[in-house]
This record gives C-alpha cells, sequence and structure tokens, in this order.
C-alpha cells in the first residue's frame, strides 16, 4: 500500500513534526514524511528532518503570497497529499488555503473552538477552565478554525501556569496528531458541512482522545 505523503510546515522546535516522523517509522503506519518546510531559518525543528533524511527547506518570506508561490510549487514537486501545520505560526495566503482545501490540517494547543490564536493555554488559564487539551482540524481561512476531526484533553490542575499546562497539552499532542493523520490516511475521515465523521471511531467513556487511539482504548474494554 502507498503511503499518504505529507508536507509538514514549522516555525520553531518542531516537536509534533518529530510525532509524525516516529509514528511514521513504523513501516505499517499508513503516511510518510515527505517534505519540510519552514518559514524561519534555524527553526531548530529543521534538525529532525535532518537527522531522519527527509527533505527540508527554509522560506523565509515577509509576503503571504511569495511563500505561498514557492510552497505551493515545492509540495507539488514532492508529490506531497496532505499538509500539516506544526507550529506554523504565519498567516496563510487566502488562495494557498483554498488549493489545499480538505487536504490540509493543523494542530492547535486548545479545545477549539475556545482559545483560537496566540498562548491558547495561556486564554485557557486566564478563563478558569478545568479542562483543556488540543483539537486537529481542518484548515479553513480563519485562524485556527475548520472542521474538527480529533481532540485530547487534560486537566487544568490548581497552580498550573502557562508552562505546565503546556507541557501537559504537548503530550497529547504527540499522541492525537499522529492518530488524526492515521484515520485521514486510512480514509475514515470525512467532511461534510462543517463538521467531520470518523468511520469506524473508537471512543471509550475515559479515553483521553476521541476517537480513542486503539492502543489504549484496549484498555477500557
Ligand atoms: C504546539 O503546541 C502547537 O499546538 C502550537 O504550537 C506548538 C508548536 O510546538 N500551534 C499553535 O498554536 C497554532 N495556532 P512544536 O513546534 O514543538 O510542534
Amino acid at each position: 500500500m502507498p503511503r499518504l505523503k505529507l508536507g509538514v510546515l514549522i516555525s520553531g522546535r518542531g516537536s509534533n513534526l518529530a510525532a509524525l516522523i516516529a509514528a511514521s517509522a513504523d513501516p505499517f503506519y499508513p503516511a510518510e514524511v515527505a517534505l519540510v518546510i519552514s518559514n524561519r531559518d534555524g527553526a531548530a525543528g529543521l534538525a529532525h528532518a535532518e537527522r531522519a533524511n527527509i527533505p527540508h527547506a527554509v522560506l523565509p518570506h515577509r509576503e503571504p503570497s511569495d511563500f505561498a508561490r514557492e510552497a505551493g510549487a515545492l509540495l507539488r514537486r514532492s508529490g506531497v497529499e496532505l499538509v500539516c501545520l506544526a507550529g506554523f505560526m504565519r498567516i496563510l495566503d487566502a488562495h494557498f488555503v483554498e488549493s489545499w482545501r480538505d487536504r490540509m490540517v493543523n494542530i492547535h494547543p486548545s479545545l477549539l473552538p475556545a482559545f483560537p490564536g496566540l498562548h491558547a493555554q495561556r486564554q485557557a488559564i486566564a478563563a478558569g477552565v478545568r479542562f483543556s487539551g488540543c483539537t486537529v482540524h481542518f484548515v479553513r481561512a480563519e485562524v485556527d478554525s475548520g472542521p474538527i476531526i480529533a481532540q485530547g484533553i487534560v486537566p487544568v490542575c490548581e497552580g498550573d501556569d502557562e508552562e505546565a499546562l503546556s507541557a501537559r497539552i504537548l503530550e497529547v499532542e504527540h499522541r492525537l496528531y499522529p492518530l488524526a493523520v492515521k484515520l485521514i490516511a486510512e480514509g475514515r475521515v470525512k467532511i461534510a458541512g462543517g463538521t467531520v465523521a470518523v468511520a469506524g471511531a473508537l471512543a471509550p467513556e475515559l479515553a483521553v482522545t476521541n476517537p480513542a487511539e486503539e492502543r489504549l482504548a484496549r484498555r477500557f474494554f
């Protein structure tokens, strides 16, 4: 079975990129990272691509339209079928977003539609919510919006600061992103209107992610 080719866009640390690379090290994982693009020279995440021998490029453009043109050409040339934004902190050109409609996903560190934009974890603490988490969604023009594929939850604990909550959410991000990409690669994700249906989704009561990870879900049956 050919694996779904991913193009991962990063701006910084790249720990979600590393999680996708680690998942695709399993030959039975149905997707592989074919290309990494950073909009920042020296982004720490580029080292993950280097180590895994994955083609990577830096496109540090000021104008979103310049970035879109060059990134689009590279993604096409690499045969990328799904674009994954992984800590990509730039506004994307509207035409670029439209040209990858339903073929571009993003991970965000909150339970969207709560707390879109910057400092989602700080926003969650300020709002006093008891649970937060992360969301993988298809990308639409408005920042951190679009049909939701999967979410993961964590408690917000007494005394949490932004750093503590971010670390707790990040651990779930590293499981949720590979899970959501796997569901897409297996053809189980269908968008109807503004929402997503996942064929054969597991959602045991005590799972931390919904759909649940099969590996963890077994514990609950
Ligand atoms: C992650 O927490 C990701 O959810 C967030 O940036 C971090 C990137 O970390 N993305 C957003 O806030 C997008 N709106 P990483 O570079 O280690 O993957």
